[in-house]
C-alpha cells in the first residue's frame, strides 16, 4: 500500500493529537446534552472510534450509510441512503461525524434529511475539509484539518475500498486512479 502513497499529510500521532482536541471542544459544548453521534459509513468508522473515546460525557452512537464515489475519484453528485437510522432523533442533539467534506453534496443532502426528523440541534464534525472543492454550502462546526485539493486515503478513507487501514492520511498517487 505504501508504494501508492505520494505524500503523508498527517501522521497517526498528529491525527490523534487533533482528535483529542476536537473531543475536548465537543465535550465542553455538549456536556449536559447527551448527544447522539451519527457516523457516516464507511469512511468515518476509524475517526468515530477515536473521537468517542476522546469524549468525556455520556453520548450514544448511530451509523448511516450513504452512497459515495464507487470506484472513481470524482463525485457523481448522486446521493443515496444505503443504511438508515435505527432510532428516533426527534428532540435529540445530533452531531454528524464525517471523514471528509469535499463538494458538500453528501452532507448537504444528509442534513436536510435529518432536519426533517426534527432534532433539537444538529452540527457537523468532519475530520478533513477540502474547501476549494465546495459546490454547495455546508458549515461544519467542528473540523480536524483543512487540506488542499488532492485525493487522500487512510484512517478510514478509501479508494475503491482499499487503503482504509493505513494509520495515517496520505495523498494517493494519481497514477493509481488515472
Ligand atoms: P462530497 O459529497 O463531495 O462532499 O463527498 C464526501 C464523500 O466523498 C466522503 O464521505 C468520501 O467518502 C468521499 N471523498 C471525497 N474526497 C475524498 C478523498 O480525497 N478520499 C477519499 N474519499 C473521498
Amino acid at each position: 500500500m505504501e508504494k501508492d502513497i505520494e505524500q503523508i499529510l498527517y501522521s497517526a500521532e498528529a491525527i490523534q493529537e487533533r482528535v483529542v482536541e476536537l473531543g475536548q471542544t465537543i465535550t465542553a459544548d455538549f456536556k449536559d446534552k447527551n448527544p447522539l453521534l451519527i457516523g457516516v459509513l464507511k469512511g468515518s468508522f476509524v475517526f468515530m472510534a477515536d473521537l468517542v473515546r476522546a469524549l468525556d460525557m455520556p453520548c450514544q452512537l448511530e451509523f448511516m450509510g450513504v452512497s459515495s464515489y464507487g470506484n472513481k475519484s470524482e463525485t457523481t453528485g448522486a446521493v443515496k441512503i444505503t443504511r438508515d437510522l435505527e432510532c428516533d432523533i426527534e428532540g435529540r442533539h445530533v452531531i454528524v461525524i464525517e471523514d471528509i467534506l469535499d463538494s458538500g453534496l453528501t452532507l448537504s443532502y444528509l442534513m436536510k434529511y435529518l432536519q426533517n426528523r426534527r432534532p433539537a440541534s444538529i452540527e457537523i464534525c468532519t475530520l478533513l475539509d477540502k474547501p476549494e472543492r465546495r459546490q454547495v454550502e455546508v458549515h461544519p462546526r467542528y473540523k480536524g484539518f483543512a487540506i488542499p485539493d488532492a485525493f487522500v486515503v487512510g484512517y478510514g478513507l478509501d479508494f475503491a475500498e482499499s487503503y482504509r487501514n493505513l494509520p495515517y492520511i496520505g495523498v494517493l498517487k494519481p497514477s493509481v486512479y488515472a
